[in-house]
């Protein structure tokens, strides 16, 4: 796979940032969206001298609509034909029961994982329906189907995630487009420390005893997953580490 359009939200870590570094490596054009942009800028200037691709980033907050809008309507005619949207700006915040939950977390996830997914489909899907080609690849998670105390409200949103693949698929069923879910288990990246606002100990805890995925083994399946023939749509992937078995069956040495 060469010379595709992509673009990929939340590129500026973990899973996101792997997909930029390998997409771009195989010689594809990048759009990479996240809020904070500064070391990706570098990361893209480098890109586009060692593969001779072209790689555009913009700080975008997936949550404000009018932004996702501005932006589309600014961007440079070369982004009008993108064949790939990868939808992976997304997190989890806060461990605690419903009864005790942070509001604003809530609120942050649904924002986030449910509603900037959806704007930006909103707007691709659009240009892909257009010009009849295009693929999109949410990020869900093995959350989306199968939830865990503590967790629920993310769980609730990667189970949106996982509706909103499933009916795109149907409402596009009789075009060329195609619409993958990729629902991993444990991946270490930032998510953790994200989810534990910023305490580090705590986060580290989570994959220790455990070889977790990386972001890199999530994104050579996202490879593989967009490299399909036209006829072949893999609709949904779940992978997780050896010794993990669902979100919360996890063998720990
Ligand atoms: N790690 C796991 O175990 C795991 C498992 C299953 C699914 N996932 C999913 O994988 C996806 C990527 O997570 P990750 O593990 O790679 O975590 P990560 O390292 O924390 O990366 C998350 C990315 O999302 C971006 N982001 C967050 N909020 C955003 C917003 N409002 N607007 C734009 N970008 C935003 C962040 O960029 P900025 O902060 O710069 O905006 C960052 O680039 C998420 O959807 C997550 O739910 C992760």
């Amino acid at each position: 796979m060469k010379n595709e359009k992509i673009i990929i939200t939340g590129a500026s870590s973990g899973i996101g940032f792997s997909c930029a570094s390998l997409f771009a490596e195989k010689g594809n054009n990048l759009l990479l969206l996240s809020r904070n942009i500064e070391k990706l800028k570098k990361e893209a200037a480098k890109w586009e001298k060692d593969f001779g691709i072209r790689v555009d980033v913009y700080s975008l907050d997936v949550r404000d609509y009018q932004a996702i809008d501005k932006l589309f309507s600014q961007l440079p005619d070369f982004w009008n034909d993108v064949d790939i949207l990868i939808n992976n700006a997304g997190l989890a915040l806060g461990l605690e029961k419903i009864w005790e939950g942070d509001r604003t977390d809530w609120d942050t996830m649904i924002d986030t994982n449910i509603k900037g997914l959806l704007y930006m489909s909103r707007f691709v899907v659009q240009k892909m329906r257009a010009r009849n080609k295009g693929h999109i690849i949410n990020i869900g998670s093995i959350a989306g189907t199968q939830v865990y105390e503590n967790g629920v409200v993310y769980c609730a949103t990667k189970a949106a995630v996982k509706f909103i693949s499933d009916g795109l698929r149907i409402e596009l069923v009789d075009t060329p487009i195609k619409v993958t879910n990729i629902q991993p288990g444990l991946v270490e990246t930032n998510f953790s420390i994200v989810r534990f606002h910023n305490d580090i100990k705590r986060a580290e805890k989570v994959y220790q005893g455990i070889e977790a995925l990386s972001g890199n083994d999530i994104a050579e399946i996202i490879y593989f997953v967009a490299d399909t023939k036209p006829h072949v749509q893999i609709a949904e992937v779940t992978v997780m580490p050896t010794n993990q078995a669902s979100p919360i069956s996890i063998y720990k040495k």
